[in-house]
C-alpha cells in the first residue's frame, strides 16, 4: 500500500513526480523518494517521513532528469528510515515497489551467495538485485524484468528506471494496481489515475500479471505468459475532481462537510425520486427475488457500514445476513451455497483482505456485489455487480464521506431486495424513499452541531479513555465512533452495544471516563435511556447525541447534549455519522494531531 509513479517527460520530471506523489500520499507516508537519470546516470533523493521532507531535500539538491520514478511508503518490512526508503538501486537500475514480496528471504540468501550486497531491511530491495543479476548475465532490461517476475511470490506493482536508458521505463503488476498514462510526448506510470490526473486523462490499466515497456513513443504490453497484448485506453474521470482542501484546514473537514452533497448524489443515482421508488442503476445478473441469505465482508469503517446494513437487510428484506471482518472471513472457510450473494464493501476497492474474501466467495459460486467508491478498482473489475458509491475521491485517511455513501447504497439495496422478495409493500417503499430523500437536508442541518462539538472535543482532548454506546443501528455507529476517535486522536476508545454494558464494561465507569451515547428517537430509545441511567448512577460522564426533545424528556443527568435534528429512525445512522466524525476530527485538531494523515495508517490497505 505504497504509491508509485514513473514519468518519461519532455523536460525535468522531479516536480511532476512530487505532484503525483502528493496524490498518492493517502497510500502511505512513512518515507518518500525519487530517482532520475542525471546526464544518463541514476541519481536518487530520499527522505524519512512525509513528502514535504523530500521536497526540502530536493530544494537543497535538485534533480533535473527527464525520466524518473517516485515512491511514497507505508512501511511493512523495516523501519521507516531513509535507508529503507524507495527507490532501491543497483549500478544498473532503480525500482519502486508497492506490495509484499513473500519469498524475499530465499531470494536474498541466493543473491547474497552470488555476491550481491544488500543495504536495507526491505523485501523490495531483492527485486533490484534480482533484475540486476539477470542483466549482469546478459539480458536486456525488459527481458530481465520478465524473467524476474515469475520468481517473485506475493503481490506487487513495480516501476523500473535503468542507468543510461533515457527513453525507458518498465512497469509490472500482480495483485496491486498500476495505470499507464498517455500524454503529449510524455508517458506515465502511477498507482492510480488520480496520481496522473494533472498530466493526462488518457489511461490504460495493467491486468494481473502484465508487464509494460514504456518509451516516449508509447507502451508495449505483455501478459503473464510474455505474449504481446493490447490494453484499451480509456478516459479517466479523475481529473474532473478537484483535489484540494478548498477553504478547509484539512481534507477530512472538507470531506465531512461534503456529505450532504455526495450522499444526495449517490441517492439520486439509485432512486427514482418522482416515483418514490428504488431504481438500481445496473442490471442484476441473478434473481433478487431468490436471495435467501446474504454474506457481507469488509474491513474497518466499511465493515461498520456492512454491520449497519445487516439491520436493514434483515428488517426490510427479511434476509438473514452473515457478516464478518474480511481478515477473518477469508480464512474461516465458511460453507457457502452456490448461487448465493456476497456483498463486499470497500472505499478503495483494493483492500487485500476484502479482495481475498471476494475471491473466496466467487470460488464458492456466489454472486458478488461490490459496493465500491473507485470504479476502476480491482474489486469493481472482479464483481458481478458494481454498486458504486459516488463519494468522489476521499483523501483524508479516515473514511467519512465514503462511509455515509456506502450506507446510502446499502439502504437502497435493502429496499430493492425487499421489493423483489415481496417483503416491502409499495407504500412502505415510498415512505422509505421519502426518508432517504430527506437525508441530505438532515445531514446539512446536523452540521449545525459543530460549535457544540468543538466544546465537547476540547474536554475529550484531555481524557485517556472514551466509551461509545448504542443499540440497534446505533451499535455499529458506536463502534465506528470509537474507531474514528482512536485512529485520529490516539485516545483509547471502545464501542459497545448499550445492552452489553452490564455484562462487563460497566466496571470501567467512573468520573474520569466520558461515555458517548448515540440515542436517536427509535424503537429502542427507552432501553438506551435505562443504560444511561446505569452509567449516571455510577458517576459516569454522559455525552448524549440524540434528538433534542427526546433527550430532554429522558431526564437523565448528562454532561452535554448534542442535539440532533429529528430523523426518521431507520436511516438515522446516515445522519448520526456526522457528530461522531466531527468529535474525532476536532479532538484530534485540539491535540495537535494530523487529522488527514494519522500515524501508522494508510488509506489503501493492499497488504494483509
Ligand atoms: C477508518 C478507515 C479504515 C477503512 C478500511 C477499509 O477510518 O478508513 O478502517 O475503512 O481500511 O478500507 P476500504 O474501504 O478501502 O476497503
Amino acid at each position: 500500500m505504497c504509491g508509485i509513479v514513473g514519468i518519461l517527460g519532455a523536460g525535468p520530471v522531479a516536480g511532476q513526480i512530487v505532484e503525483a506523489l502528493k496524490r498518492l500520499e493517502y497510500r502511505g507516508y512513512d518515507s518518500a523518494g525519487i530517482a532520475t537519470l542525471e546526464s544518463g546516470r541514476l541519481a536518487r533523493r530520499r527522505a524519512e517521513g512525509k513528502l514535504k521532507n523530500l521536497e526540502l531535500r530536493l530544494l537543497e539538491e535538485p534533480l533535473r532528469g527527464a525520466v524518473g520514478i517516485g515512491h511514497t511508503r507505508w512501511a511493512t518490512h523495516g523501519k521507516p528510515t531513509e535507508t529503507n526508503a524507495h527507490p532501491h538501486a543497483s549500478h544498473r537500475l532503480a525500482v519502486v515497489h508497492n506490495g509484499i514480496i513473500e519469498n524475499f528471504r530465499e531470494l536474498r540468501e541466493e543473491l547474497t551467495r552470488k555476491g550481491h550486497a544488500f543495504s536495507t531491511e526491505t523485501d523490495s530491495e531483492v527485486v533490484a538485485h534480482l533484475v540486476t543479476d539477470l542483466m549482469d548475465g546478459g539480458l536486456p532490461p525488459h527481458e530481465a524484468v520478465m524473467a524476474a517476475l515469475p520468481q517473485l511470490k506475493g503481490a506487487f506493482a513495480l516501476a523500473f528506471l535503468f542507468d543510461r536508458q533515457g527513453d525507458l521505463l518498465i512497469g509490472a503488476r500482480r495483485g496491486a494496481p498500476l495505470a499507464v498514462g498517455y500524454g503529449e510526448g510524455e508517458m506515465y506510470l502511477g498507482s492510480d489515475a488520480l496520481a496522473l490526473a494533472p498530466f493526462t486523462d488518457t489511461i490504460a490499466y495493467l491486468e494481473e500479471g502484465d508487464c509494460v515497456v514504456l518509451s516516449r513513443a508509447g507502451a508495449a504490453y505483455h501478459d503473464a505468459s510474455g505474449r504481446v497484448v493490447n490494453r484499451a485506453k480509456q478516459k479517466s474521470l479523475a481529473s474532473a475532481f478537484m483535489i484540494d482542501k478548498g477553504n478547509y484546514r484539512h481534507f477530512m473537514a472538507k470531506e465531512i462537510h461534503e456529505q450532504a452533497e455526495v450522499v444526495g448524489r449517490t441517492l439520486a443515482h439509485y432512486l427514482d425520486m418522482s416515483e418514490g421508488a428504488v431504481r438500481l442503476p445496473f442490471d442484476v445478473p441473478f434473481d433478487l427475488a431468490g436471495v435467501e441469505r446474504l454474506t457481507i465482508s469488509a474491513c474497518g469503517t466499511a465493515y461498520m457500514a456492512g454491520l449497519t446494513a445487516k439491520y436493514w437487510f434483515e428488517r426490510i428484506a427479511r434476509v438473514p445476513v452473515d457478516i464478518d471482518v474480511a481478515s477473518e472471513f477469508r480464512y474461516r472457510e465458511a460453507p457457502m451455497t452456490r448461487g448465493g450473494v456476497t456483498i463486499v464493501v470497500s472505499q478503495s476497492g483494493e483492500t487485500a483482505d476484502t479482495l481475498a474474501s471476494l475471491r473466496y466467495a466467487k470460488q464458492c459460486g456466489q454472486n458478488i456485489v461490490g459496493v465500491v467508491n473507485v470504479a476502476t478498482s480491482t474489486m469493481a473489475r472482479e464483481s458481478d455487480v458494481v454498486a458504486l458509491t459516488l463519494a468522489g475521491p476521499e483523501i483524508g485517511v479516515a473514511s467519512t464521506k465514503a462511509f455515509t455513501c456506502q450506507l446510502a447504497v446499502l439502504a437502497c439495496l435493502a429496499l430493492a431486495i425487499g421489493r423483489a422478495r415481496g417483503t416491502l409493500a409499495r407504500d412502505a417503499e415510498r415512505r422509505f424513499v421519502d426518508e432517504l430523500i430527506a437525508l441530505p437536508g438532515l445531514i446539512a442541518e446536523a452540521m449545525g452541531v459543530e460549535p457544540k462539538i468543538e466544546a465537547v472535543a476540547r474536554d475529550l482532548s484531555r481524557v485517556r479513555d472514551v466509551l461509545y454506546l448504542g443499540r440497534g443501528t446505533s451499535y455499529p455507529l458506536a463502534l465506528e465512533g470509537a474507531l474514528k476517535l482512536k485512529e485520529l486522536s490516539y485516545i483509547h476508545a471502545e464501542g459497545y452495544a448499550a445492552g452489553e454494558l452490564k455484562h462487563g464494561p460497566i466496571a470501567l465507569i467512573d468520573e474520569a471516563m466520558p461515555v458517548i451515547v448515540l440515542a436517536p428517537n427509535d424503537a429502542v430509545f427507552e432501553k438506551t435511556v435505562s443504560n444511561m441511567q446505569e452509567v449516571a448512577a455510577r458517576g459516569g460522564r454522559i455525552i448524549l447525541i440524540g434528538d433534542g426533545d427526546a433527550a430532554k424528556a429522558a431526564s437523565v443527568d448528562v454532561e452535554a447534549v448534542i442535539a440532533m435534528p429529528v430523523v426518521a429512525p431507520t436511516f438515522a445512522p446516515i445522519v448520526y455519522a456526522i457528530p461522531i466524525q466531527l468529535i474525532a476530527y476536532h479532538t484530534a485538531v485540539f491535540m495537535g494531531k494530523d487529522a488527514d494523515q494519522p500515524r501508522n495508517l494508510a488509506k489503501s490497505v493492499t497488504v494483509e
